[in-house]
């Protein structure tokens, strides 16, 4: 339940703040990570569950400003954004995909957001990322104004820029579609629900320690960070004719790459042959991402529980069949019987 602090937050994003009694509840089914949160907030539209810090840089996310051949990939978390970024940093540098080698995805594709998901003292703990900050942005630059939203701005030497967000559509520049092109990606809600379990648990920011079944439970009430899938997703499906949007789905990408990434391709008006595409599927597929993660490893912005494994976990389809007991999969196949129908769409989603 919401508190009554509830407000017009920056840029008219209305902002509610989680009860007390909400925030122990959470706690007490798992998420130990918000034992160091003094709260969470609800934004809206969306009902989005975020980290406080996002209040800090609401206006700033708001306004961001993109450029004309910026791409962004937009996603619900665990729904194959790592992939999409690394296909479409592919797509747009053939020639240049051994760069990928040496420099972490992160740092070759910012998350715009990433800043909201950590605290700004363990930032301002790590003296690596402080450099970089430092080397792109000035001397001038102040961290609290988020450093690698700073850092996606100045972004010279990325063009185009590919920037990953999970931010809906209402909570980013208005002219976002009609200045640069977006790729949604999508995915089974059962096999997102079960990676964003292993992702929590992965996270310290969330240190989620409950069972599988009770994450489920939170997972369809909406009450994990960034909200309920279908909510988010109804923000893309509602701009899906806009031409600046292409929408995909994580299994359609597993069935056929490279009739997926043609369509891409298309979308961005790249010019490449039948073998290039091929080359960056290879590129980019699961066990050479994996590889490559070993030598050049994705940069959290807070820290990781090894114990809990790797952010490549599985990277295949319809693994919650192993995961879920027969009553959780009853429950979860009606409650998506009854977002489909409330929403008007299916998850997953491909207009592609
Ligand atoms: P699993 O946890 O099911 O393995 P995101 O990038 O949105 O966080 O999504 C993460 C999911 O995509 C994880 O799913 C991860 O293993 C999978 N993934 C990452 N890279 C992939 C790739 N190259 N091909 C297929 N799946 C990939």
């Amino acid at each position: 339940m919401a508190s009554e602090r509830a407000n017009e937050g920056p840029c008219g994003v209305r902002v509610e703040e989680v009860s007390e009694d909400e925030l122990r509840g959470l706690v007490a089914m798992g998420f130990k990570g918000y034992t160091r949160v003094k709260t969470l907030i609800r934004v809206y539209p969306g009902r989005i569950l975020l980290l406080p810090r996002y209040l800090a840089l609401a206006d700033r996310l708001k306004n961001f400003e993109f450029r004309k051949d910026d791409i962004v990939v937009m996603t619900y978390p665990k729904c194959g954004t790592t992939w999409m970024q690394e296909l479409v940093w592919g797509l747009t540098r053939p020639g240049n995909l051994r760069a990928a080698d040496s420099v972490p995805l992160n740092q070759r594709s910012f998350f715009l957001e990433v800043d909201i998901l950590t605290n700004l003292e363990a930032q301002l703990n790590d003296a690596t990322l402080l450099e970089r900050f430092r080397a792109a942005c000035g001397e001038a630059a102040k961290p609290e104004d988020g450093i690698i939203l700073q850092m996606t701005q100045a972004a010279p030497t990325h063009s185009p820029r590919v920037i990953k967000t999970h931010l809906t559509f209402p909570l980013l520049n208005c002219d976002l579609l009609d200045k640069c092109k977006v790729i949604y990606v999508t995915r089974d809600a059962r096999d997102a629900c079960v990676s964003y379990h292993h992702h929590n648990r992965l996270i310290s920011t969330y240190q989620y320690e409950g069972t599988f079944h009770h994450f489920a439970h939170a997972y369809m009430d909406g009450d994990v960070i960034y909200g309920d899938q279908w909510d988010h997703t109804a923000s893309a499906w509602a701009r899906r004719h806009h031409p600046n949007l292409h929408i995909v789905s994580y299994e359609a990408l597993q069935q056929d790459i490279n009739a997926c990434l043609a369509k891409i391709v298309s979308f961005l008006r790249l010019q490449l042959s039948d073998a290039q595409i091929r080359e960056v599927a290879e590129h980019a597929d699961f066990s050479n991402m994996k590889t490559r993660d070993s030598k050049a490893p994705l940069t959290f912005s807070g820290p990781v529980r090894a114990s809990e494994g790797s952010f490549y976990r599985k990277g295949g389809t319809g693994g919650w069949e192993a995961v879920a007991t027969p009553a959780l999969t009853t429950t979860m196949n009606s409650w998506i019987e009854k977002r489909s129908k409330e929403a008007g769409f299916s998850l997953p989603l491909h207009l592609g």
